[in-house]
């Protein structure tokens, strides 16, 4: 809940604002009356389906499409032999993705699209896609991942930070350490599965192509068509005003995107692609499976003399991806020394990508276990360990926060759990035929922010209007568009109409790393200010206005008025100065960006994630029964949008830790499991009860808004701490994630006992 403050204040703080009870866009979805990319309607649109390799590698051979072609209702068959030639791009950031758009005939993944087929309908699409007679050339594959960990090499491109970092000597603080452990832990391939798979209308008007898609980044998707089509941008509008989940999958435009467009060419109609459920498992993404080794060294009170976390990943032979799991293992925790490595082994499979908190969800879920790993072996709370380490500054970049407030969650969310009713010595507490067991974690995510604009016009019938080409991935970003307009507006939030998902709109920056609410919300006052000034002029120098004679920097606002600060009695509506002013709109443009004295701090949103979990003696089946979580965000923009961000990342951990894996086939490079009945994610049955909730503390050294970002953080940590749960439940500590039945089954239990 948002602090209580005195009327007063709350009017002059920028960081508190009034929030809207419910989800701005919730009524238009539960109608049905929100239109997703392919539910656009656009004149005869035909249908395409995506056909997929068979194999993993290699080449093709052919493609005889002759019964296909002449299947009912086909318009076109497009394949590497025939498609339209594009211009060779040069991949570069931010639409550098390297997508198949049939340019060429190699293979390098199962389930890479190498033919379109479409139709009048989709299931005649459908069946004429199984006509097609595909030859290929297959050379071996590189599969065997666990068997070429040897080939890890470092990435090849420079990412947000070096692959490699070391501070102080670790090997000999290392084998200095009366206490230490050496451990490795491994984490799958994943596939995100927004309830809405990726979907694309595209339609042609003479050389302007309008592209309806579901995505993160409405202004990435227009760059990339442009690129690889080779059409000038300005040709070229993307849309997407709702988003079914995304997750780091519609950060990039992938090759479905370019050939719906390139289909839309050749048959001359709008054509409408969906992405198939199954299609989720390879060609828009996968986090890659990890190899994580971590050694922590420790004196007898615990404090860190050495931590070293080294990772071998999975890349596509396509392009490098990293999932940097050893970031936050630098500067999460004060320590006298640190060391961390990333490794990429080519593999052909589908392109690694970014999949929510990439990096700190995999990393923290191996990191944080270990550190529970550590408390053990020193015999030492968990959380005190975590307190006697606890970093008051940025040690590896030696730069301050620009606010931390860790110490209070881990305070809040233990007292709300019941930490200290904890047994030490695990497997002693017993329900029926159910062993209980508490673990805890910290979680941790940056705090991302880029440029953004936005414009906002105040509108002769009381109401108000903003805009930008942002996007809402059933996040939340128009509720806090709303209410932050109607915070610089002085109106009451429900007044204010927002639009957004529509690149013709002022550009902002793809909804990534959790940064929309930090990036877009801080341009809207600036735009809300300069509309506020038009309207004052329009006020002072109108000589029906009560305000009239007055200079703008006389007047105030307050409930949709225009005030005189000397003499309050002096006052009229936004309404009326426009009305009696030929009924016009004033508009104002905004920008915002961070400034450059951010250089000189770091800024992460931290938590404390508390679990308790049952575990079956016989059937070895965990269940998770409760979790408590208390954040450090900086200021909750809305309750309602913020918490369930928190308590859907939060999920997603718990699958992370016990539910979710894509299996590949060792031998034919296809996932196994592509589909939702056996690629498991938890139903509400697996989750228990979840208690989330934010510090409030607004965080104003990182933005004017205090907001540092939602997305992400909750995935983090709680794994770790749902497997440090198992571990005091059972004793047995398993490090290959899923922490399935089967294997707390075969593992052996520890049986030392913590006094
Ligand atoms: Mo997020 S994985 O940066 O969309």
């Amino acid at each position: 809940m948002p602090p209580a403050m005195p009327a007063a204040q709350e009017e002059k703080d920028s960081t508190v604002q009034k929030q809207l009870p419910h989800r701005y866009d919730g009524v238009a979805k539960v109608t049905g009356k929100a239109k997703y990319a392919h539910e656009f309607e656009v004149p005869n649109p035909a249908y395409a389906v995506m056909v997929q390799s068979t194999i993993p590698s290699g080449s093709l051979k052919f493609i005889d499409q002759s019964a296909a072609a002449k299947a009912p209702g086909v318009l076109a068959v497009i394949t590497p032999f025939n498609a339209p030639e594009l211009p060779k791009p040069k991949p570069q950031p931010p639409a550098r993705r390297h997508v198949t758009v049939f340019q060429e005939k190699d293979i390098w993944y199962n389930g890479q699209p190498i033919a379109l087929v479409v139709a009048e309908s989709l299931d005649q699409a459908r069946y004429a896609a199984t006509l097609l007679h595909i030859t290929y050339n297959p050379p071996p594959a590189k599969l065997n991942f666990p068997g070429r960990l040897n080939e890890g090499r470092p990435p090849k491109q420079q990412g947000r930070e070096p692959a490699d970092s070391k501070r102080g000597d670790v090997p000999t603080n290392l084998s200095n350490s009366p206490t230490k452990i050496d451990v490795t832990y491994t984490t799958p391939v994943q596939n995100h599965n927004p309830m809405e798979p990726h979907a694309t209308t595209a339609m042609w008007e003479g050389e302007k192509l309008t592209v309806h898609n579901s995505t993160q980044y409405i202004d990435g998707d227009r760059m990339t068509i442009a690129r690889d089509l080779g059409i000038p941008m300005d040709n070229v509008q993307t849309v997407c005003p709702y988003t079914g989940g995304g997750f780091g999958s519609k950060g990039s435009t992938w090759s479905h995107v370019v050939l719906c467009a390139m289909a839309a060419k050749v048959v001359n109609r709008p054509v409408k692609l969906a992405v198939e459920r199954g299609q989720m498992f390879g060609p828009v993404g996968t986090r890659p499976t990890t190899v994580q080794q971590i050694k922590l060294g420790a004196g007898p009170d615990g404090k860190l003399l050495a931590v070293q976390h080294d990772v071998i990943e999975h890349t596509s032979v396509m392009e490098d991806f990293l999932e940097p799991s050893a970031f936050q293992s630098r500067y999460l925790y004060d320590s006298k020394s640190n060391q961390t490595s990333h490794r990429l082994v080519e593999t052909n499979l589908g392109v690694c990508t970014f999949q929510r908190a990439p990096g700190e969800c995999t990393g923290t879920a191996a990191f944080e276990s270990a550190m529970d790993e550590l408390a053990f072996a020193l015999k030492m709370d968990p959380l005190q360990l975590r307190l006697a380490n606890y970093a008051e500054k940025d040690v590896e970049k030696d730069k301050p926060w620009t606010s931390k407030h860790l110490r209070e969650a881990y305070q809040q969310a233990s007292d709300r759990f019941g930490w200290s009713k904890r047994n030490a010595t695990p497997g002693q507490t017993k329900e029926g035929n159910k062993l209980i067991g508490y673990g805890m974690a910290t979680a941790i995510y940056g705090a991302n922010r880029s440029a953004s604009q936005a414009t906002v016009r105040i509108l002769p019938n009381g109401r108000a209007f903003v805009g930008a080409a942002t996007q809402d991935l059933g996040t939340g970003t128009y509720t806090i568009m709303a209410q932050t307009a109607a915070n610089a507006l002085s109106l009451d939030p429900t007044l204010i109409d927002v639009k957004l998902g529509d690149s013709t709109l002022p550009k902002a920056p793809v909804s990534g790393g959790s940064q929309t609410a930090a990036s877009v919300c801080p341009a809207i006052p600036d735009a809300a200010l300069q509309a506020l000034l038009k309207l004052s002029e329009l006020a002072v120098n109108d000589p029906q206005s009560p305000l009239h004679g007055l200079t703008s920097a006389d007047i105030d606002t307050k409930n949709g008025r225009l005030i005189s600060k000397k003499d309050s009695s002096k006052s009229e509506t936004y309404a009326a100065v426009l009305t009696r002013n030929g009924n016009q709109t004033v508009e104002g443009q905004g920008s915002a960006e961070p400034a450059q004295s951010h250089e000189a701090f770091t800024s992460q949103s931290w938590g404390a994630v508390f679990a308790e979990v049952a575990v079956d003696i016989d059937t070895h089946m965990p269940e998770v029964r409760r979790i408590v979580a208390t954040y450090d965000i900086g200021t909750l923009m809305n309750t309602k949008t913020g918490i369930n961000q928190l308590q859907g990342g939060i999920v997603w951990a718990v699958s992370t830790a016990l539910h979710e894996e894509s299996h590949i086939d060792p031998s034919t490079g296809r996932t196994a499991n592509e589909s939702l009945a056996e690629y498991h994610v938890p139903v509400n049955a697996d989750i228990g009860t979840l208690d989330v909730t934010c510090l409030n503390i607004p965080d104003t050294k990182f933005n004017p808004l205090g907001a540092r970002g939602i997305g992400e953080i909750g995935i983090t940590g709680a794994s770790a701490a749902v497997a440090n749960a198992i571990f005091n439940a059972t004793g047995k500590r398993i490090r290959d994630f899923p922490i399935t039945p089967d294997k707390i089954m075969q593992a052996k239990s520890v049986t030392q006992s913590v006094a």
